[in-house]
């Protein structure tokens, strides 16, 4: 595993609202080759490109139908090698996503696997007989209802996580594994430089458990064989997508000498806000678990494993909306970077965030778009115990469409993002859009691009030691050292003033500012990097 991840910044292109070129109302490839110069001057140089592969679109691309191919709706494969060319000339490397949980029910494989018990493809899939004539067992599906769908034909039940148009890979199956080795081959030959590993802690099962889910006991097995076959003799970068890890158990994952994969995301912080981490169940947010649960993974993940930094993607509410305040959208949502960004680890950040945008609103549960957001609201409205207000509120607060607006680029109509009928609703607010805050030297964007060049230059910001030294009454500050050089990072979480702490020296160099001053007062979501 070769290191450059510890030098990669990571933008996230969720394709379907990133930019459309042929008035059909959703983002495409080419747009996204329209877009490469925009996205090279972040100063970023990695992109993860969310699923572009043929599907069905039951859930957004991420039920494939066919591993090898591009969506017709995003255009060719020629279209794609020609924005990788773009990005390779740009020095910017490619993570395709790798959803190899599950496929669509489309996907030739399940199509044979479902018409037979002794088809030749039965086994590629998790099939099971009833037990007392129900559901084989208690398992629930992430987007509702059991997750065992009963198929008439041949009598028995398959499991899907996800919807049931998401049938679940067998991994136990010899030959699934040696078909997505081939495959992950195809796209590294390509040239592809990596992938974001969808749910990948759930292909193997743990069948003990009474609840659905994944860390079973084949796991690393799994991992490791992918990448002797596959990721490791094209040095590519892998970053799982596993929730509900302890950092010991993503030190497993990811430590060198296991060879399973490069980094892991962790989400813990994401839970905060949702009673139980449920979603759409909104609680007040603990700013100071926010920061202690991002020191945790600092600390929990030294030495040979790499954190990665995370607070938006296409699964998520904006994060101002989450997390910062929208009576200081430019100083929360500045200092909500400053505070993770200034960490040990990978940045990754989500097209739009570098905007600082804020949820769109949704007034009626038709301009949703997301089978998550449709099956909750439905649920819930059939438990009978919410007005048709609150279960809209619910769904505003949780929603995964929340991020999937279209990327604001222009304040003409659409937001520049198409000129046909956008497939979900764009909301384009005065001042969130690419055109107004480039020419604006105090905007998000700006500021998101002098953070992420000084980054690059300040030593101790790469590989530095993290060090917590103040976490109390809305204040933090933590520091970076590396070789004799230590950087302060200093936020203040609340929308009121307080005298600038003690540990901080005074006479610093500002390396980065949210506001023009540095003194004895620390201003409402005031950030600070300083170099003593
Ligand atoms: C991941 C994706 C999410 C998708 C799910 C099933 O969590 O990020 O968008 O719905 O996996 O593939
Ligand atoms: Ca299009």
């Amino acid at each position: 595993m070769e290191n450059w991840h510890k030098e990669a910044i990571v933008y996230q292109i969720y394709p379907k609202s990133y930019s459309d070129t042929n008035g059909d109302g959703i983002g495409d490839i080419r747009g996204i080759i329209n877009k490469l110069d925009y996205i090279k001057s972040l100063g970023v140089n990695t992109v993860w490109l969310s699923p572009c592969y043929p599907s069905p679109g039951d859930d957004n691309g991420y039920d494939i139908s066919d591993y090898r191919g591009i969506a017709p709706e995003y255009g060719t494969l020629d279209d794609f090698k020609e924005m990788l060319d773009g990005m390779h000339s740009r020095g910017i490397r490619l993570l395709m996503d790798l959803v190899v949980n599950h496929t669509s029910d489309e996907h030739e494989w399940f199509v044979q696997s479902r018409k037979s018990r002794d088809n030749p493809y039965r086994d590629y899939y998790i099939w099971r007989d009833p037990v007392d004539g129900r559901e084989p067992n208690e398992w629930v599906a992430a987007f509702g209802g059991s997750a065992w769908e009963y198929d008439e034909l041949t009598g028995q039940y398959y499991l899907h996580l996800f919807s049931k148009k998401q049938p679940d890979l067998n991994w136990d199956n010899p030959k699934v594994r040696q078909e997505i080795a081939d495959m992950v081959n195809y796209w590294l030959d390509m040239g592809v430089d990596g992938f974001r590993c969808d749910v990948i802690n759930n292909i193997s099962k743990d069948f003990t458990r009474p609840y659905a889910g994944g860390n079973g006991p084949r796991l690393h097995e799994f991992l490791h064989e992918l990448h002797e076959r596959a990721l490791a003799p094209h040095k590519a970068l892998t970053v799982g997508e596993t929730w509900g890890l302890t950092p010991a158990q993503a030190l497993e994952l990811t430590s060198e000498a296991r060879g399973e994969l490069t980094m892991t995301f962790q989400f813990e912080h994401l839970l905060l806000g949702r009673v139980n981490g449920d979603k759409f169940d909104p609680e007040p947010l603990d700013k100071k678990a926010f920061v202690d649960i991002l020191a945790k993974w600092e600390n929990g993940l030294k030495d040979d494993s790499y954190p990665v930094l995370v607070m938006e993607n296409h699964d998520q509410p904006r994060a101002l909306s989450r997390f910062g305040d929208l009576k200081y959208p430019y100083e929360s949502a500045t200092m909500l970077a400053a505070l993770l960004f200034g960490m040990r680890g990978v940045p990754f950040i989500y097209q739009g965030q570098e905007l600082g945008l804020h949820d769109p609103t949704f007034n009626s549960l038709d301009e949703y778009r997301d089978i998550e957001t449709i099956n909750a609201y439905n649920e819930l409205k059939a438990s009978g115990r919410f007005s048709e207000q609150e279960l809209l509120a619910k769904m505003q607060y949780g929603s995964r469409d929340c991020g999937r607006t279209p990327m604001p680029w222009d304040t003409s109509e659409n937001g520049g993002f198409t000129s046909g009928t956008p497939w979900i609703k764009t909301q384009v607010d005065t001042g969130f859009t690419v055109e107004e805050q480039e020419k604006d030297e105090n905007s998000v964007l700006n500021f998101y691009r002098s953070l992420l060049s000084t980054r690059k230059t300040e030593e101790a910001l790469r590989d530095g030691e993290f060090k917590l030294l103040l976490n109390e009454n809305d204040t933090s500050v933590y520091t970076r050292s590396a070789d004799g050089s230590t950087v302060y990072v200093v936020c203040r979480f609340a929308d009121s003033e307080c005298p600038m702490p003690e540990i901080v020296p005074e006479n610093a160099t500002v390396l980065l500012n949210n506001y023009d001053s540095f003194e004895k007062t620390l201003l409402p979501y005031q950030a600070l990097w300083l170099k003593a």
